[in-house]
């Protein structure tokens, strides 16, 4: 049967009626541990709106009994259950009809404490001596999976409040929403306690959470008294300081900016060891992987404080912007994670200045959606979201950077004061309620009065960005610009749809660097600027700061003239990054030779900026996957050596005192290229480093991974068993991922093909790390090969294993995949996946096919004269 058949004979999805809506769920929850089982029972309180016989409510992998029913009068009536486990649902019937009023329905449940990280499931851990693995438990229910830990109305838009009760053992700390009202031995078994938690405020299901295990903690209170702990295993309560310290801050940074009180009397956050996500953000406990959470004073590298940072700014944010406020139903999800996205670099940049993120969010964000938001796949930012199984495919760069690029565009095109006046009036009305994307708009726009609904929806009802085309000339002192917009389509074809976007245009020139010369709303496909008294010889350039959503395509001429601007560093790095980067594309594209890229990169030797290097990083990453195709990839590696190498002599090894935090998180990122560069120093100063770190003479941890790079690299299988034995070592799950990435990173097959084997056999890596062993692997065209053949030979059972968190399966298919160059194995992904019909896959394989394709249109476009230019500078 084709997909489609299969699309037609489902019924298809619907909602929940909304004549029935729970008020208040009374919740009792008995886990076993050792039995990785669980029993409840629910007494949730109803208004009945219109006369009815049944009642439906979620249910899923649960054994559900023993329903009643009381009615206003009190009466009891018993229902008998229906069982729906497609839809998972259940209906409740009676005999007789509930009138219209307010009725408590009670139910008995059971289910099993599962190790598929969704629900209510087990946590794998050992104690502080390694010398034994327990279990601990702990909830994942966003999107839709309350609903596989008890019958309940799991929709976002059905908000009620929580009573909580948790029976445990005594030893086991038990943590939900709330703070705890009460804690009593349980009168018919000593071992085990019950413990009652205070009422939540009204909120959505999929913000509920508990936790259940061995746990320490550290804890504070931020300066309006709101209690903060952060819970860490046994032993590690440490590695929860600087997370504790961070949301301290950033918690009344919040409740002021939005002008709106954190509503519970506690925030805690706790890291779990089997998460799948990064991190969720239930209402005051918010449940992190432990690499977003924890740092080791002595052991983290200062990228991961900064992760930590962000990720705790991205959930604390949510604790106003998604849990008080919450969207009516999925299809707003980029809204809660565009936001989120957004006012983390907001949040870090005020208690962080020194990591200057709003330039890297330039670099990891706004430039992170423009390469698949180029492809024909990509998809508009707002989708019809029908059943929450379709959500993995949206938890992607276009809903978060993409999302967060466009608020970032509008505070721009609006204001702080207007943006902030606007917020504030929209989570207030709002507040324990549910909403749509444009409400927001709409409280923005009369608080700004600009026209926010029209200038927004062309950014987020369509998929893809613009392209601007400049052309210029120069009449007296005058400067007459010629702007066309175009949507940019990654392979360089023409829009046959012809989108058009209201586009906020900047330009600026040269005589006043640090100022927008003009601002348009540019609304029609073309339009003329004149700038007056400028230079014939100056530059001007478009998109101040890169906060517009779109990329610029110059003439000859007017990109020559920024060479200066860039290698002077007088216009900002957000600038300098996005004109290598804009260039690029549009190699990529066709829209001028890669040469032309080659030829700009030496303007940036001088550079020292950590983002600006980031992003040439990244495309010289690109470039040198594709590279690794030719048979002038020696050439090309010298030509990336002599690059990289004036800034790797200024950083040498170690670090200065009270060096720059960026200085330490841009070492090792050059460190490694100039490594797999084939820099001998280098490749030698990383081995004697890496022996004396074995014989316990540590190597920083800033450039430890660099370290592990590098040998892994050159090395042979006695660096790999060094390698495996620092893995089992280690307690930090930091280090364990950072060894992981190196591993595969050999240039011998026979090692890669070990390290497929060390990640996916046995219990040595657990399921949410592998994707990091994965990457390691594809650093290579060797690499690249074996993990496809990986993939093919062991795909089935890597949907049984991985197949209900698909965001796993996509990862392997997008970083695994999309390295290739030529079309024979384009076609061979393709086939494969047609024959094996994995839905859940189908747009990251479609997004894999259309980048190969691009890139084998490179090289076939290119390469000759790519490896002329690369020959003369030999
Ligand atoms: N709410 C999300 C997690 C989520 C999204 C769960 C969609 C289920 C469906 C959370 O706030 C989040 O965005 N987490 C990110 C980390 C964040 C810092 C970008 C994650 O888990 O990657
Ligand atoms: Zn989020």
């Amino acid at each position: 049967m084709s997909a489609n058949n299969t699309q037609e004979t489902k019924p298809l999805f619907q909602r929940l009626s909304q004549t029935i809506v729970p008020t208040h769920y009374d919740l009792t929850i008995r886990p076993c541990l050792d039995k990785f089982k669980f029993s409840g029972d629910v007494n949730i309180h109803l208004k009945v709106k219109e006369p009815t016989s049944s009642i439906v409510l979620y249910a899923a992998d649960l054994e559900v009994d023993n329903a009643k029913v009381k009615s206003p009068s009190n009466d009891e009536l018993h229902g008998k259950i229906e069982l729906d486990q497609e839809g998972e649902r259940i209906t409740v019937n009676f005999d007789h009809k509930l009138e219209k009023g307010e009725y408590e329905l009670a139910l008995n449940f059971s289910g099993e404490i599962n190790n598929r990280m969704r629900g209510f499931y087990r946590n794998k851990y050992t104690t502080p001596d390694g010398s034994e693995v327990r279990f601990g438990a702990s909830t994942q229910f966003e999107p839709a999976d309350c609903r596989r830990a008890f019958p309940c109305w799991d929709e976002p838009n059905f908000k009620a409040t929580f009573d909580i009760t948790l029976i445990t053992q005594k030893n086991l700390c038990a943590i939900s929403n709330m703070p705890i009202k009460s804690e009593n031995e349980l009168t018919d078994d000593k071992e085990w306690k019950v413990t009652k938690f205070d009422r939540t405020p009204i909120m959505s299901t999929y913000l509920v959470a508990y936790v259940v295990g061995e746990y320490d903690y550290v804890e504070t209170k931020d300066s309006n008294g709101v209690s903060m702990k952060v819970y860490t295993l046994v032993g590690k309560k440490e590695h929860g300081q600087f997370a504790l310290d961070t949301a301290a801050k950033i918690l009344p940074f919040y409740a002021d900016y939005f002008n709106i009180k954190y509503p519970i009397a506690k925030a805690d956050q706790i890291a779990i060891s089997d998460f799948a996500m990064g991190a969720m953000e239930n209402w005051g406990l918010i449940t992190y992987r432990e690499t977003a959470l924890l740092i080791d004073p002595k052991f983290s590298s200062m990228d991961t404080r900064q992760r930590v940072a962000i990720v705790v700014a991205h959930e604390l944010a949510h604790q106003w912007f998604g849990n008080l406020v919450t969207m009516d139903w999925w299809t707003d999800l980029w809204l809660n994670e565009g936001f989120a996205t957004w006012i983390e670099y907001l949040a870090v940049d005020k208690c962080f200045p020194e990591f200057d993120i709003w330039t890297q969010f330039v670099a990891d964000t706004f430039a992170r959606f423009l390469v698949p938001d180029a492809l024909k796949s990509s998809h508009p930012i707002e989708v019809p979201i029908g059943h929450p199984a379709e959500i993995d495919e949206i938890f992607d760069a276009i809903s978060y950077s993409k999302g967060s690029s466009v608020i970032r565009m509008l505070h721009d095109y609006i204001g702080d004061d207007a943006f902030r006046k606007g917020l504030h009036n929209y989570l207030t009305e709002y507040s324990y309620k549910n909403t749509v994307t444009e409400n927001l708009w709409s409280h923005l726009a009369k608080a700004s009065n600009k026209p926010v609904n029209e200038v927004m929806s062309s950014w987020t009802l369509q998929m893809g960005y613009p392209l601007l085309t400049v052309t210029e000339e120069q009449i007296n002192k005058t400067r007459v610009i010629k702007i066309k917009q175009q949507r940019f389509i990654a392979d360089g074809s023409a829009d046959d749809e012809n989108l058009q976007w209201k586009i906020p245009v900047t330009v600026f020139t040269k005589s006043n660097p640090k100022q927008i010369a003009q601002q348009i709303l540019l609304e029609k496909p073309e339009t003329t600027i004149t700038l007056d008294n400028i230079l014939e010889d100056d530059w001007i350039k478009f998109n101040y700061n890169s906060i517009g959503l779109y990329r610029v395509k110059y003439e000859f001429d007017t990109l020559a003239r920024l060479n200066e601007a860039i290698s002077s560093k007088t216009i900002s790095p957000q600038d300098r990054l996005m004109i290598q980067n804009d260039v690029a594309a549009l190699c990529n594209a066709g829209h001028q030779s890669f040469v032309d890229y080659l030829k700009l990169l030496p303007s940036y030797t001088d550079e020292d900026n950590f983002t600006v290097w980031k992003s040439i990083a990244s495309n010289i990453g690109d470039l040198t996957s594709l590279l690794e195709y030719t048979n002038y990839f020696g050439e090309f590696k010298k030509y990336r050596l002599n690059l990289f190498s004036s800034i790797q002599k200024k950083l040498g090894w170690d670090a200065d005192q009270n060096e720059n935090p960026l200085s330490a998180m841009l070492r090792p990122m050059i460190l490694s290229i100039v490594g797999k560069s084939g820099d001998q120093d280098v490749i030698d100063e990383a081995k004697k480093r890496f022996e004396r770190h074995i014989a316990g003479d540590l190597i920083d941890p800033n450039i430890r991974g660099a370290v592990y790079v590098i040998v892994a690299r050159y090395g042979d299988e006695s660096t790999q068993e060094a390698l495996r034995k620092l893995y089992f070592a280690a307690d930090m799950t930091e280090e364990k991922v950072r060894l992981l990435r190196s591993m595969g990173q050999s240039i011998k097959p026979e090692i890669i093909e070990n390290t497929l084997k060390f990640v996916f056999e046995g219990d040595n890596v657990r399921m949410q790390d592998s994707i990091s062993g994965i990457v390691g692997c594809t650093s290579s065209c060797d690499g690249r090969d074996l993990v496809w053949k990986f993939l093919q030979k062991n795909w089935k059972s890597l949907v049984e294993r991985f197949g209900d968190k698909s965001n796993f399966l996509i990862a392997f298919v997008e970083y695994g995949l999309s390295d290739f160059a030529d079309e024979k194995t384009a076609s061979e992904i393709k086939s494969f996946f047609e024959s094996m019909n994995t839905p859940l896959v189908a747009r990251p394989v479609k997004k894999a096919l259309e980048t190969i394709h691009m890139r084998s249109e490179v090289l076939k476009r290119d390469s000759k004269a790519i490896e002329e230019y690369l020959k003369k500078q030999q």
